[in-house]
């Protein structure tokens, strides 16, 4: 299963179509997950109260859990965010917030090592942005730390089609040409 995590707020969004494209170019179910269409519970104290006694119970069953388990068990992982204020949306944070569960997603060792717990070997992420000022730490660096470090994924890639709203450069053309690079 490819599970697609659409982090994309536009109907017309640049990003999903570059993911979109990616994602036919890959083999597999693809399970999306729109972030847009998502209401987060507030992790409050009482959640997150709630959660911990959960998961010291080791008791997964509630359906709270679901979002996590389908991550852990995808094959392979398209995360689509377009950049914002220099790094993604809000939405995407609040998705890993719920997904990085302890006995879902990754343990500790008694060392208190991060070890992953996810199945898939791949994640992808694709992002566009506006203008040409994109350092990659706060978007694409954070997700390639948490994958390699929580989540046990080691190939991590970066699609990226950057520069989109400069006047004067032709959008359709560097999305274009990023398609075509898939
Ligand atoms: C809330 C918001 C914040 C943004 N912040 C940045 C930014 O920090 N740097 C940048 O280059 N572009 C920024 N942009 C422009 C988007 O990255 C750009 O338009 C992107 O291609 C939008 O992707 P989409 O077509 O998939 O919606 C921002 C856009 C929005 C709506």
């Amino acid at each position: 299963m490819i599970l697609y995590v659409n982090a994309c707020a536009r109907t017309d969004s640049r990003t999903d179509r570059i993911a979109s494209k990616l994602l036919e170019k890959l083999d597999g179910d693809v399970k999306e997950v729109k972030l847009s269409e998502i209401i987060f519970p507030n992790t409050n104290e009482k959640f997150l109260k709630e959660r911990a006694d959960y998961i010291e119970a080791d008791n997964y069953d509630d359906p709270y859990f679901d979002m996590a388990k389908q991550f852990a068990k995808a094959d392979t992982i398209v995360i689509a965010a377009p950049y914002w204020d220099l790094s993604f949306p809000a939405a995407l944070k609040q998705y890993i917030e719920h997904i990085n569960v302890l006995g879902i997603t990754f343990e500790y060792s008694v060392e208190g090592i991060p070890i992953g717990l996810c199945k898939a070997k791949k994640l992808y992420y694709v992002m566009t942005a506006g203008g040409a000022y994109v350092p990659e730490e706060f978007g694409f660096g954070y997700i390639k730390a948490l994958a390699m470090n929580f989540y046990g994924i080691k190939d991590v890639e970066l699609i990226k089609a950057i520069g989109l709203d400069i006047i004067g450069n032709d959008a359709e053309a560097i999305v274009q040409d990023c398609i075509s690079d898939l």
